[in-house]
């Protein structure tokens, strides 16, 4: 189904920030026939219809699909995909972006990726893998500290802790191990600590081909200069400048490639956004994680890069036409600001009131994506803890952090906050 002029009916799996982003760009592509998402949020219900559906259910999501004639299905986050609902959709003959089960295991279990990076010799922290709390105890007192202690599995971004102190190493492993994270601590990884700067790299991969479609940064902690407790991520910007063209290529070459034929050669190729945690030091990248899925809020900050050419490379990359596909690329700059619902990380209200945006420029250059809200009350309404993702595009970073803090100036929301520094690192 490569032909140009071909109406396509598509289907967005997911609810926050990165799939109003997803959604805005894939709605400019004149290919874009019909759009739905599922479950969506008050954001998306402007461009597309929302649909009720278990995202997490594969023989759902088919039937859905097959009653509303969808050909290609997005899947924004890990848990469709390590459901397997990638796999239900190709068994039904149904187009989708997104790995299989086998292979977002790259996501779901971290000491399968560290063995796999092992077998593709691919630069990452050195590490030991435990199942039981004894040998776990005695190798970190034996190490001593800096480590980085790991529940294996998918734990919402919480199965990270980085010690300060030997007790609070000890107490993480007793949490890990006595269940804190479900099954997802029923293994630990215990990592080196690797100094330097963290990237992400975002590369489109189609079982054989691996092409990057940008590079971008985030601010994972709630304070300014990056100071407080961890979030799901306060803002983010692209591209990353310390991600330089040369450690782009190292990276590729070392980590990204010999990872991806080496889960080919298991027999579980990879299909979909490879999201590369990198860390950078003395102008080499080492691998922290990957994601099977887009960053978010950086696909907020990809897709504004990218625009309506995003539906076009994820189509190519479900099809398998990675090698004869380019990126546009404009020599740009995005950010978006994450405003956030007051308490958040913590214990926060939902149902607070959100004005102005009607009044607020919707365009390539300018773009509120909704990640937690709900319609209400002829109004929006916060619904979460992460609520809006105030983007802005410009020919540099400092251009377009002007452009989006002038947003978020215009937004009336006393329930909420935003960071005033995203991008500092970079200006
Ligand atoms: P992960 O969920 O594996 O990305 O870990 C969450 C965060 O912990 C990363 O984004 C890093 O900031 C940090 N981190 C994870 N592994 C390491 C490591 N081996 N060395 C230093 N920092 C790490
Ligand atoms: N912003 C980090 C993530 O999506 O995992």
């Amino acid at each position: 189904m490569a032909d140009r002029g071909r109406d396509v009916n598509i289907l967005v799996l997911g609810s926050g920030g990165r799939e109003h982003a997803l959604a805005w760009a894939i709605k400019q592509n004149p290919k874009c026939d019909r759009l739905i998402a599922a479950p969506g949020n008050a954001g998306i219900a402007a461009i597309a219809e929302c649909a009720v559906l278990n995202a997490q259910d594969g023989a759902a999501v088919v039937g859905f699909c097959e009653e509303n004639a969808v050909d290609f299905v997005v899947i924004g986050p890990e848990a469709p995909l390590a459901a397997g609902v990638g796999d239900a959709l190709r068994a039904a003959g149904i187009a989708c972006f997104g790995p299989s089960a086998a292979a977002a295991q790259l996501e779901a279990s971290k000491a399968f990726t560290k063995e796999i990076c092992d077998a593709a010799k691919a630069p990452t922290a050195g590490y030991a893998h435990f199942t039981d709390l004894t040998a776990a105890r005695a190798y970190v007192q034996a190490q001593g500290l800096p480590l980085v202690i790991k529940a294996d599995g998918l734990a919402a971004g919480k199965g990270v802790i980085i010690p300060e102190t030997m007790e609070q190493a000890l107490a993480a492993l007793e949490d890990m191990f006595g269940g804190a994270f479900g099954a997802a601590g029923a293994e630990v990884v215990i990592e080196e600590f690797m100094e330097g700067e963290e990237a992400s790299f975002f590369v489109l991969v189609d079982g054989e081909t691996c092409l990057p479609i940008g590079t971008a940064q985030d601010h994972k902690r709630v304070g300014e200069g990056d100071t407080g407790p961890n979030t799901g991520g306060m803002g983010a910007y692209s591209p990353a400048p310390v991600l330089t063209d040369a450690i782009a290529r190292q990276a590729l070459e070392q980590i990204i490639r010999p990872t991806m034929a080496e889960m080919a050669r298991r027999g579980m190729p990879y299909q979909g956004v490879l999201y590369a945690g990198l860390m950078i030091k003395d102008g080499q990248a080492r691998l922290v994680e990957y994601n099977v899925r887009f960053g978010d809020p950086e696909c907020q900050v990809l897709m504004m890069r990218l625009g309506a050419q995003a539906l076009d490379l994820m189509l190519a990359c479900a099809e398998g036409r990675l090698d004869s596909t380019r990126v546009n690329w404009a020599d740009d700059h995005t950010v978006t600001v994450v405003m956030a619902a007051r308490g958040y990380p913590g214990a926060y209200e939902k149902g607070s009131r959100i004005t102005g945006l009607e009044a607020l420029p919707e365009d390539s250059f300018n773009m509120v994506f909704h990640a937690g809200t709900k319609a209400g009350d002829g109004a929006v309404l916060a619904n979460g803890g992460r609520v809006l993702n105030v983007t802005a595009r410009g020919d540099t970073l400092a251009e377009a952090a002007e452009r989006a803090y002038a947003m978020v100036d215009r937004i009336d929301w006393p329930g909420g906050f935003c960071r005033r520094d995203i991008g500092w690192r970079a200006l």
